[in-house]
């Protein structure tokens, strides 16, 4: 009787072992595959380091290109100044490194990458699809105290910290 138990347990193991293993292989096929959304930053130095002042915007968003300019240049980013020490500064190049434009499987990286043709702006906001996808907006949108200005883009997207940039989620605030 015991014996009987003990070889149900065991089989019972392996059974739940195996189901794991198909499901995890499933699921790094799935990641493979094209992403509809961009991937949902998850470095916490750079949440925290480039998230301070504005949204903390996606790597996919930019080529590593644009991304390397950037930290080169943190003393005049856009007016201001930004310090980070050493230990901070390659953790965040690497992550943005690893996770640019050219290693997202996301539609939106993709396109954005396409329409640069080897250029690498400063902003993602100057990206020709990034631009077109907000031709028919009025300039002075972009001014309402509510918004502030192009980059601000969680103001109008409000499931932007999910990678989900999608027009069927867009609220213009007043
Ligand atoms: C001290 C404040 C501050 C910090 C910290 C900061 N930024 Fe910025 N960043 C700005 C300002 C100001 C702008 C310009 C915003 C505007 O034009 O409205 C900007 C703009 C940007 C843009 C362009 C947005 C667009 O229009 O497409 C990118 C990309 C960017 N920052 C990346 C970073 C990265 C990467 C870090 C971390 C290393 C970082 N920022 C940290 C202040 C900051
Ligand atoms: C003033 C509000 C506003 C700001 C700020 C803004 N967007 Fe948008 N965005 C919109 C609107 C409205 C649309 C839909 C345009 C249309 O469908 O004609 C849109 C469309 C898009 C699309 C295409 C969506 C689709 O379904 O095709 C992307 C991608 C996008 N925005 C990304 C961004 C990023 C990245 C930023 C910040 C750098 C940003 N937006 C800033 C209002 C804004």
């Amino acid at each position: 009787m015991r014996r009987k138990i003990f070889i149900m347990l065991i089989t019972c193991f392996l059974l739940t072992s195996f189901f794991h293993l198909a499901i995890a292989d499933h699921d790094d096929d799935h990641k493979k595959r094209k992403s509809k959304y961009l991937a949902p930053v998850n470095n916490v130095a750079f949440k925290q380091e480039c998230g301070a002042c504005h949204f903390a915007y996606q790597p996919g968003l930019l080529p590593s290109g644009s991304w390397e300019k950037i930290l080169s240049d943190l003393p005049n980013h856009f007016g201001e100044e930004v310090s980070l020490n050493q230990e901070q500064k390659s953790i965040i190049s690497e992550y943005l490194r690893a996770n640019a434009a050219e290693h997202s499987s996301a539609k939106r990286a993709r396109k954005i990458l396409k329409s640069l043709r080897g250029q690498t702006p400063l902003r993602i906001s100057e990206t020709p699809y990034i631009q077109e996808k907000h031709d028919e907006l009025n300039s002075n949108i972009f001014s309402r105290q509510s918004i502030g200005s192009r980059s601000n883009c969680t103001a109008c997207h409000p499931t932007a910290e999910q990678g989900n940039y999608d027009d069927d989620f867009v609220k213009i605030p007043k």
